[in-house]
């Protein structure tokens, strides 16, 4: 395991536990080509493996056609303008004008551990645990070094890339499209599997072949978005959930980006994730250095599942920091769907002595409670407490609160300005806008710019404010608009195309406050729902609030969709009241539980006004959420059956890292004809080993391997949308 370099043939070759990753140097120029990723191999033969000897010949050998060289070579980091007409990784504007840049390879360091990137998200692990790649390469007309980055860690199948550009010239340039990963590949017929939605109805599933030339998703919103998630998966038709290979790309990265397929005239693929293009241009100063955001590929050869179980290792290990990440978390109740904007300190105690009383930890004040906010219309910068609505201040509610045994988290939304806030009065030009033109508002309120310096100050001293102000142990951080009227007065002409990347680098800067000055408090980020779920932003927060959609059913593809790249643990997801407030529908309070229970769980209901069969399922619930928390958040979860796919049930599986437990969860969408039980075949299970299953109100016990080939029966139940769980516990163990 680890990186070497094959001095002879000038190879290097990357592995993981089961993957292999390998480029060369090519030809005096020193071309850096891409070689393989995929299942791991031994061999590393360099003429063999590059094809240089097949035509069109490397230009040491065939000057005459150094072009159809260029347009066939698979460049490990393509540049534009030099006759290699696929999508280039780096396009570079020179002083003069010029769209041209060439790299060739200089030197490399390999050392164990790896570097953050500074300012932005990056997947860490410590020494001994992750070996690190660093090739430079050269433009020397330009004066310009790029250094691609590579990390493979000891216990995942994820290769960790980013690349930086330091101009080293004498004169600006201009970065007009740098990616953070380009991967040239033969087509083997490949699929793409993307993620899409809108508000309230994120991260769908949708699988299509690739065609000849362009195709893939991207953002240009300024934040991930609800639209097309900044992921991608390549696989070959005969991929399934459990056997095939995979290929999976994930931003670290929460803004603008891209992530593009090209099917060439050769039948090769180039597969690139990065910034978005079209609205970003960085000037580059002599002396000056841009990183690239990160980029997480995984290969499996295990179907979605092996990627899945990369993914979720990954993420938990390398992605997620601070002193929840690996904790359960206190069951929340949110005020939001309860009471919306209408509600004053005794409303919300109201609510939480009765929540108290339930088995709920902490109460959550969502939007509502700042400056002159009665709607959302208004207030949004103004970041004091309405002591009007709040008697007493924030510091005596929190008190009362605390004094039920529970904690206290509180919503922000601090990136947002209204037009009617003394914020905006006093400062009309920090929200983004092109001077001279009205600015198109969404949900009534403008964006702060958040790439100078002084609004970025302002609204941390006023969020600390309120944050030492009273025992705040939990904070919701939403986002409930994209960017657009991109326009910033604190930047000159020339770096107008920075403002998205530098908006998203200021976010990122109070995110790291918060976390790194209130250690204790836990974060969990929202943007309308899940309009900016991403693994940056999980580098922040360890939870992220999933989708505005709390609908037991439609919250099934919402977050099979999201648990395809990441853990349970980061997926917030609440029980709410019926008929639900996004789409009417009526749902048992026990299957709201079972589908709560597959997130971070909590509830998002006025208690005050729900019936005594509610309050003692809430109970249940919470005795439940004790007992499997610990299993769910840190077991490997498995995808049994989808909803989306088959319209009768959906079904999905936790199995302990020790093998000693697991859990089913099965919801039913629409009653079968003919009331029979259903046979789901479960996975992860010790073929030899014997389980007593509990569920369904039977007990019995049965191998693994009659579980996961011949399955685990699941009686029919009368009603729509009625859930079961089974507990399986290996025998050995519970003897
Ligand atoms: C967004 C969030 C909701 C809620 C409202 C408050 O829509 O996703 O959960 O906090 O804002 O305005």
């Amino acid at each position: 395991m680890g990186i070497v370099y094959y001095e002879q043939d000038r190879i290097f070759k990357l592995d993981t536990p089961r993957t292999s990753y390998m480029m060369g140097v090519v030809d005096k120029e020193g071309f850096l080509g891409h070689i393989y990723y995929g299942k791991k191999v031994s061999g590393h033969e360099l003429a063999y493996l590059l094809r240089t000897e097949e035509p069109p010949f490397v230009p040491s050998r065939n000057e005459r056609d150094r072009l159809s060289f260029l347009d066939k070579f698979p460049m490990e980091y393509p540049t534009h303008g030099i006759g290699d007409f696929r999508e280039a990784a780096l396009r570079v504007r020179s002083a003069a004008g010029h769209k041209f840049c060439t790299l060739s390879y200089v030197s490399h360091k390999i050392f164990s551990g790896k570097k953050g990137i500074e300012g932005l998200p990056a997947s860490f692990a410590g020494e001994g645990k992750c070996t690190t790649l660093e090739i430079l390469c050269r433009d020397a007309h330009l004066g310009m070094e790029v250094v691609l980055s590579y990390s493979v860690f000891e216990d995942s199948d994820v290769i960790a890339r980013h690349a930086e550009v330091a101009n080293q010239g004498r004169e600006r340039i201009f970065l007009e499209k740098i990616v953070s990963m380009s991967l040239d590949m033969d087509n083997r017929c490949f699929e793409a599997l993307t993620l899409h939605g809108s508000w309230a109805r994120e991260c769908h599933r949708e699988r299509r072949p690739l065609g000849r030339g362009f195709q893939g998703i991207g953002s240009r919103r300024g934040i991930s978005g609800h639209q097309d998630h900044p992921f991608m998966a390549l696989m070959t038709p005969a991929t399934s959930q459990e056997s095939g290979e995979v290929y999976g790309v994930q931003m670290v990265y929460s803004g603008n980006y891209e992530i593009r397929a090209e099917v060439s005239q050769f039948g090769t693929v180039r597969w690139q994730a990065g910034l978005e293009g079209e609205d970003f241009c960085w000037a580059l100063e002599p002396g000056e250095r841009f990183a690239s955001p990160e980029a997480l590929l995984t290969y499996s050869d295990r179907g979605l599942d092996g990627m899945t179980g990369s993914y979720h290792d990954f993420i938990r290990c390398h992605i997620l920091r601070g002193e929840y990440k690996d904790r359960k978390r206190p069951i929340l109740i949110n005020n939001w769907e309860a009471t919306y904007f209408d509600f004053d300190t005794e409303k919300l105690l109201s609510i939480a002595r009765e929540a108290a009383k339930l088995g709920i930890e902490m109460l959550v004040m969502d939007d509502g409670w700042f400056g002159n906010r009665r709607d959302e219309f208004r207030s949004l910068g103004d970041w004091y407490v309405n002591e009007e609505k709040l008697k007493g201040g924030l510091s005596y509610l929190v008190e009362e609160v605390n004094k039920l045994g529970m904690k206290f988290g509180i919503w922000f939304e601090p990136e947002m300005i209204s037009p009617d806030s003394d914020l905006y009065r006093a400062h009309p030009d920090w929200a983004i806008a092109v001077p001279g033109r009205t600015p198109s508002m969404a949900r009534g309120q403008y964006v702060l710019d958040l790439s100078r310096r002084e609004v970025v100050d302002c609204v941390w001293e006023q969020v600390e404010a309120v944050l030492r102000s009273a025992n705040v142990e939990y904070v919701k951080w939403d986002m409930n608009r994209p960017l657009c009227d991109l326009g910033s007065l604190g930047l000159p002409p020339e770096r107008q195309g920075e403002l998205a990347h530098r908006y998203m680098l200021g976010v990122y800067e109070l995110q790291e406050r918060l976390v790194t000055r209130f250690p204790h408090i836990l974060l969990e980020n929202c943007a309308s729902g899940g309009g900016r779920f991403d693994a940056g932003m999980l580098y922040y927060s360890p939870q992220i609030w999933c989708s505005d959609d709390t609908d037991a059913i439609e919250r099934l593809a919402i977050q099979e969709g999201t648990a395809l790249i990441y853990p349970l643990s980061t997926i917030g997801a609440h029980v709410s009241n019926c008929p639900n407030h996004a789409v009417g529908r009526n749902t048992p309070f026990e299957t709201r539980g079972y589908v709560a229970l597959a997130g971070t769980f909590g509830y998002e209901l006025d208690v005050t006004r729900i019936s005594e069969e509610d309050k003692e399922m809430i109970q249940e619930q919470a005795a439940l959420y004790h007992k499997y928390n610990d299993l769910i958040r840190e077991g490997d979860y498995y995808r049994i059956a989808s909803a989306a796919e088959n319209h009768l049930y959906d079904c999905w599986q936790v199995v302990g890292k020790d093998g000693k437990e697991s859990l089913v969860t099965w919801i039913q969408v629409l009653c079968g004809p003919g009331r029979q039980s259903h046979m789901v075949r479960l996975k992860g299970l010790e073929e030899s080993a014997r389980y007593r299953v509990e569920g369904a109100g039977e007990e019995v016990e049965l191998s693994g391997d009659i579980l996961m080939y011949v399955g685990l029966r699941i009686p029919d139940r009368r009603g729509d949308f009625a859930g079961q769980v089974f507990h399986l516990v290996r025998v050995e163990e519970a003897e």
